[in-house]
């Protein structure tokens, strides 16, 4: 049967691909992903909010189905995420009485929850997201305003990795961001894994997500990016990769006449450069990069299709709607 990129990167660096609980059940997605994988990052299903609803519930079913279907395949899994200010619960930040939490209760909280769920997957899930995107794209503070940093202050990052490691000190504990090719955002996420590191925090690695588009990044801030990172002595992993076909657009959020949903042979041409270039960038840095990841599994489903611009078809994977390897597969494995 032919290679898959995980046969073709097997002395690289793992490939792998986020994945929600409909996709490790029979069928094709399933197949694809045990044809070209060989890590898994659950798209939700390990969220706060999915796995953690109520204080005193659980929600483990979906979770459990992805690192199932992971043991049986013998795959990695990459835990996704312990600590996010989108998607986790109100209740979190809330006491009985719908007064806003203290310090002290939420600390207890976050402890209680990355000791459940780590704990739940020790030994099984390799390698956590355990804080992300606490660097706010604008304005020049290192943390985002987010309730975490309200209630708690800065120091809820350095907890949040102390109880991952405690629940499982055999776990990589990375630091995940996006736009980390921008100069200005990753200046300041170097200072914040920097002070991690400096202070004894255990993190052993940083996640650059790698939404990306056939624009950008350029070939030099990727390189810069890599080896900013790594000049830390973390690990550095693309954790979320994909690449839009359509120029960054962050402010627009509607939808207007003109937009087609079409990918052009333009638009092919260009994104198989860009993914060439990018993997030429991996393949040569293998000894910084423990991984690259890619978010969802064919141009069938991305979340990109709602984002920014809603009811958008996006094309931003090497394979195509019908799971057929496109242009740019053919540039990522010719090497
Ligand atoms: O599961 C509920 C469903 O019960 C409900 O009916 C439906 C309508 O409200 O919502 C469903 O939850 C949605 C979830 O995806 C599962 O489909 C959430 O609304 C929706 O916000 C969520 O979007 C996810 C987003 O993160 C926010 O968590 C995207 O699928 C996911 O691709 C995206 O991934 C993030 C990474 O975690 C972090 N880095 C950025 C990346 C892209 O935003």
């Amino acid at each position: 049967s032919q290679k898959g990129l995980k046969d073709y990167y097997a002395n690289y660096f793992p490939i792998g691909v986020a994945v929600n609980p409909r996709m490790v059940q029979p069928g094709p997605d399933a197949d694809l992903i045990k044809a070209q994988f060989s890590s898994l990052t659950p798209e939700n299903a390990m969220k706060m909010g999915p796995i953690h609803p109520e204080e005193k519930r659980y929600f483990w079913k979906d979770a459990d189905a992805i690192v199932d279907f992971a043991q049986q395949n013998k795959l990695l899994v990459r835990g996704h995420t312990l600590c996010w200010h989108n998607q986790t619960p109100r209740w979190f930040f809330t006491d009985s009485t719908g007064k806003q939490v203290t310090r002290e209760v939420l600390l207890a909280r976050m402890k209680q929850h990355i000791t459940d769920v780590v704990g739940r997957y020790k030994g099984k899930i390799y390698a956590w997201d355990v804080v992300n995107e606490a660097v706010p794209d604008t304005s020049n503070a290192i943390y985002r305003k987010s309730k975490f940093y309200e209630i708690i202050g800065e120091d809820y990052i350095a907890k949040a990795f102390e109880y991952a490691h405690a629940a499982d000190p055999s776990a990589q504990l990375f630091y995940n961001d996006y736009n980390t090719e921008s100069a200005s955002k990753r200046d300041k996420i170097y200072q914040l894994v920097k002070r991690l590191k400096d202070k004894g925090v255990p993190i052993n690695g940083v996640g650059l997500q790698g939404h990306w588009s056939i624009y950008e990044p350029t070939k030099q801030e990727m390189e810069e990016s890599i080896n900013r990172f790594a000049s830390l002595g973390l690990k550095v992993q693309i954790t979320e990769m994909d690449m839009s076909v359509y120029p960054k657009e962050h402010e627009r959020r509607e939808r207007r006449d003109t937009d087609r949903s079409e990918f052009t042979s333009a638009m092919n041409d260009k994104q198989a450069a860009q993914y060439k270039m990018l993997f030429e960038v991996f393949r040569k840095h293998k000894d910084q990069l423990t991984g690259v990841t890619f978010w969802n599994l064919s141009d069938k489903y991305s979340w990109l299709d709602s984002f920014p611009v809603p009811n958008r078809k996006d094309f931003p994977l090497l394979f195509d709607q019908n799971y057929q390897p496109k242009k740019a597969f053919a540039e990522v494995v010719k090497f």
